[in-house]
């Protein structure tokens, strides 16, 4: 893998290969094959496609030169990139995660981490106290998502990371609201980064992918022994989107996040708002602590309406924004985070949380901002 010698705008174009060794082409082709001929019974760098192939290679070395990684690693979805990280666990262990993340996140370790004998305690991060208290003889991984998804908690990366060496834990963080552009964890003293790269990477709701780097070669190697061993890799043609995606992260973040900030603004100020959440606001409460980690606000913010009945008409009347469980990409998304992204977890639990039904998601695409505002407030003034 090539040092990172460029500043992250020329590594998201040029990535770890810029143009087919074999041809010179602009691409690196989607090397679509499952197995690679071994001249005279001797394998080479490519053997089969489980283990790696060019394509996949691309996308693997851009994320490690990105986040500042030795080795990088795609998997067919996020959730395969998170349980690819959770290998680094084993039954007996016990891990400490936040108690406001991806609803998926929550039933992978509420449902599928208890059945391998691994115990999770979910903890409000932001409270350093907290953290440190539910450590056990057995805790062996702080899991951070920051900001939380989708109240936005944000907790310090640093102090986390202090008392995760204290304590010999390995710290692995969801970095998929932020992206390397923004925020570099690995940088901070975090072991593993994970990605839904189906979100802001790839950046136009066409794929599912997931990334994952780390700092540390002997992770590394058990990254990959789980990553070749299970083979929930990307497949040659979604890492062609991905590696295409991941060339204008910049312009795209740049844009969706001067939309969210203008768009959250607007919506602070409309009465039928009663909330609204983005670490970009003069408002939000630990807006010094975001930006002492992160270089910019993000492209997402949540809002909650004065009133829950008020959800059904906005989303019947907005027509721009997709209506959906996701984030990134560069169409605006609306969600209804009690009944799509955090579906998965049981309404007492949400409520605990602070996630209402009246809570809504925006992840401001890349749209005129009148257009969006115009189609919003559409939606806000409908009773
Ligand atoms: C923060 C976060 N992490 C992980 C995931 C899971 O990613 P995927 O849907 O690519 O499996 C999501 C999906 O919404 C997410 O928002």
């Amino acid at each position: 893998m090539k040092k990172p010698t460029k500043r992250p705008a020329t590594i998201l174009v040029h990535q770890g290969q810029d143009r087919d060794p074999a041809t010179g082409a602009a691409t690196v082709p989607i090397y679509q094959a499952s197995t690679y001929h071994h001249p005279g019974g001797v394998g080479q760098e490519f053997d089969y496609a489980r283990s790696g192939n060019p394509s996949r290679q691309q996308v693997e070395d851009a994320i490690a030169l990105l986040e500042g990684g030795v080795q990088g690693f795609a998997y067919a979805s996020g959730m395969a990139a998170i349980g690819g990280a959770l290998s680094l666990l084993q039954s007996g262990d016990h891990l400490i995660a936040p108690d406001d993340l991806y609803g998926g996140t929550y039933r992978y370790l509420t449902m599928i981490l208890p059945q391998q004998g691994i115990e999770v305690s979910l903890v409000d991060q932001s409270n350093l106290t907290a953290v440190s208290s539910s450590i056990r003889p057995n805790t062996r991984a702080l899991l951070l998502e920051t900001p939380s998804n989708p109240l936005f908690k944000i907790c310090d990366i640093r102090a986390l990371v202090e008392i995760a060496r204290t304590q010999r834990l390995l710290t692995l963080i969801d970095n998929t609201f932020m992206t390397p552009l923004l925020q570099r964890p690995l940088e901070l003293g975090v072991d593993v980064v994970i990605h839904s790269a189906t979100k802001f990477l790839g950046g136009h709701s066409d794929l599912l992918a997931g990334l994952a780097t780390t700092g540390d070669p002997e992770l590394a190697k058990r990254l990959k022994r789980f990553q070749n061993s299970l083979g929930p890799v990307l497949g040659p043609f979604d890492c062609f989107l991905l590696s295409r995606g991941i060339k204008t992260l910049k312009l795209r973040l740049e844009e969706g996040q001067n939309n969210a900030a203008e768009l959250a603004r607007r919506l602070e100020r409309h009465p039928a708002v009663k909330r609204v959440i983005f670490p970009g606001l003069e408002s939000f409460d630990q807006k010094q602590l975001h930006f002492t980690q992160a270089a910019g606000a993000g492209a997402v913010l949540s809002f909650e309406l004065e009133d829950d009945s008020r959800v059904k008409p906005l989303l019947e009347t907005v027509e721009l924004p997709i209506i959906a469980p996701s984030l990134g990409g560069v169409e605006t998304i609306l969600t209804h985070c009690w009944s799509m992204s955090h579906a998965a977890i049981p309404a007492d639990t949400k409520r605990k949380m602070g996630i209402g039904p009246g809570l809504l998601r925006i992840s401001a695409g890349i749209e005129d901002l009148e257009d969006l505002w115009g189609d919003l407030e559409r939606g806000l003034n409908a009773l």
